[in-house]
């Protein structure tokens, strides 16, 4: 039996009735934007999070955009990212008029720290985008701790957990995304901003609907960047089950390690006090290209996600060029995602490790 990369069907068979008819319910209200489907799922998002105030948006990129406005990030600012991260992160500091600058990460969380962070930071660091990757929790206090603001990029983190409180609610704000394949994905796209603070709260709410506040006046330039009802009712259905896929990625890496996963590859490390959600499950192997060749042949789906770090994409060419960040470059070398799911079996996990420690 062939064991897939993720699983993001099996968990929905049970919600279907429920998913149906909460999207009858939006076609039968004629309510298609900002309306109480958005209103709610803010409501029980913040909650979730142990926030006060959360902002749906069209995605997780533009969320990130919003945010950083909303933070007072503009044009001279620097915005600290890690490089090791979906593009994304990184694509949406330009449009705020600010620069990003590229710090490294731990290889063995994937996240960046304190002392990565203390590398890059300038007079003209605005802001700092923790990216809890692959569900991993960054260390969002430490970095706090050297006095800068820190937006969370919790995309890949919904259902994780840190020592204080979930993602969401450790650093100034953060930030989700809710595409498809996320820990808690629409049929869609989708985006939130999460935050305690409420002015910050408030501009988000402008920017998100063209700089306005009534339609009438346009006091900035914003944009048009809603989560619309349709999603936000799917996304209602299935946030009260989030817990519980969560536990079940969990599990799958539990699984892997009673296996003896730990022995042939290098498993990721949860940051001091976390409890990742896995977002995905991406192990280290000097040879990781020959052992995703080797995995596909058996039918177990593998990818390497971010082989090129964005600071070497072309379109980063301008703010990345000549660096040099060796957690980064050894991540990026050396990283290969494995199935994880809410559903991933014992079978399932023992029969990827046998064919890792057939590669290997
Ligand atoms: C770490 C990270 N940041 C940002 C994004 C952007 O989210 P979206 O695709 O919803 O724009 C994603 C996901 O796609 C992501 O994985």
């Amino acid at each position: 039996m062939n064991v897939p990369l993720f699983d993001t069907s099996t968990v929905l068979e049970p919600l279907r009735e429920e998913l149906r008819a909460a999207v009858a319910r939006v076609l039968d209200s004629g309510r298609f934007i900002l309306g109480p489907q958005v209103e709610a799922f803010e409501r029980e998002m913040a909650s979730y999070c142990g926030a006060r105030h959360a902002v749906g948006v069209a995605n997780g990129t533009e969320a990130i955009t919003i945010a950083l406005r909303a933070m007072g990030v503009g044009p001279g600012d620097e915005v600290l990212v890690p490089s090791f991260t979906f593009y994304a992160s990184a694509e949406a500091i330009p449009p705020t008029g600010a620069t990003p600058v590229f710090c490294d990460v731990d290889p063995q969380t994937f996240c960046i720290n304190a002392e990565t962070v203390a590398d890059a930071l300038t007079p003209h660091t605005k802001a700092v985008i923790a990216v809890h990757l692959f569900g991993n929790v960054a260390p969002v206090a430490e970095i706090e701790a050297l006095g800068v603001p820190v937006l969370e990029d919790a995309a890949q983190a919904a259902g994780s957990r840190a020592a204080h409180g979930r993602p969401g609610a450790l650093g100034t704000a953060a930030t989700f995304s809710f595409f498809p394949s996320k820990n808690l994905g629409c049929f869609g796209d989708g985006g939130m901003i999460v935050t305690d603070d409420a002015h910050l709260a408030d501009e988000a709410r402008v920017l998100r609907f063209h700089g306005s506040r009534d339609k009438v006046s346009y006091e900035q330039l914003g944009y048009n960047s809603r989560l619309d009802e349709l999603q936000a009712a799917i996304l209602r259905v299935q946030l009260p089950h989030l817990d519980d896929w969560s536990d079940g990625r969990r599990r799958g890496a539990a699984h892997y390690a009673e296996a003896g996963l730990g022995e042939l590859v290098t498993l990721p490390r949860p940051t001091i006090g976390a409890s990742p959600a896995w977002h995905l499950y991406v192990v280290r192997h000097p040879e990781a290209d020959r052992l995703a060749t080797a995995l596909a042949d058996a039918g177990i789906g593998c990818r390497a996600y971010y082989r090129t770090p964005v600071h070497e994409q072309p379109a980063m060419r301008a703010w990345g060029e000549g660096l040099t960040l060796p957690g980064t470059e050894e991540a990026a070398r050396t990283h290969l995602a494995i199935p994880i799911s809410p559903v991933l079996s014992r079978e399932q996990a023992e029969q990827v490790v046998s064919a890792v420690r057939s590669a290997v």
